[in-house]
């Protein structure tokens, strides 16, 4: 069975005719050509696939496309503002948290919505729900839905860090 999906990725207007079995990660990269988030297990286990939709991080190979008609998806590569790179991005150059690249961008878009759930006073298992530091602990929790096979985790901290502040 086939559905219209209609989503605006990264401000341009997107129609597409999927299986309604379809995921957004593959209705973003097999059939828009959207080659920002990454699929690395395809099974919501190493967050490399996820994507902001309606500005919250999602995980999009556990999304299907049906589900998010009409629902405005940002990759990372449309987080940027013109030329000048998302604070998020810029922090992750400016800190070197990456070797191979391929977790990135979904580290990318993860802590971006991670640090807006901070700032709506989401509550974390570290801090106990307390307001309080973003602290390099609470940041190792709250982005632990995203992994990096080439363990570049102390400058993926200190880049969230750096952003938060
Ligand atoms: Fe989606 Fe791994 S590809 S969580
Ligand atoms: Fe290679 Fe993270 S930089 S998987």
């Amino acid at each position: 069975m086939e559905a219209t999906v209609r989503l605006r990725v990264d401000g341009t207007e997107r129609v597409v005719v999927v299986d309604t079995r379809t995921t957004v990660l593959d209705a973003l990269r097999e059939r828009l050509g959207v080659m920002s988030p990454k699929k690395g297990c395809d099974h919501g286990q190493c967050g490399a696939c996820t994507v902001l939709v309606d500005g919250r991080r999602v995980i999009s190979c556990l999304t299907l496309a049906v589900a998010q008609d009409g629902a405005d998806v940002t990759t990372a590569a449309g987080l940027a503002d013109g030329e000048a790179l998302h604070p998020v991005a810029q922090a992750f150059l400016d800190q070197d948290a990456l070797q191979c690249g391929y977790c990135t961008p979904g580290q990318i878009c993860s802590a971006v919505g991670m640090l807006d759930e901070v700032r709506r006073g989401w509550p974390s298992a570290v801090s106990g729900g307390e307001p309080g530091p973003l602290d390099a602990g609470e940041i190792r929790e709250r982005m632990s839905g995203n992994l990096c096979r080439c363990g570049a985790y102390a400058n993926i901290v200190r880049a969230i860090e750096q952003a938060a502040r």
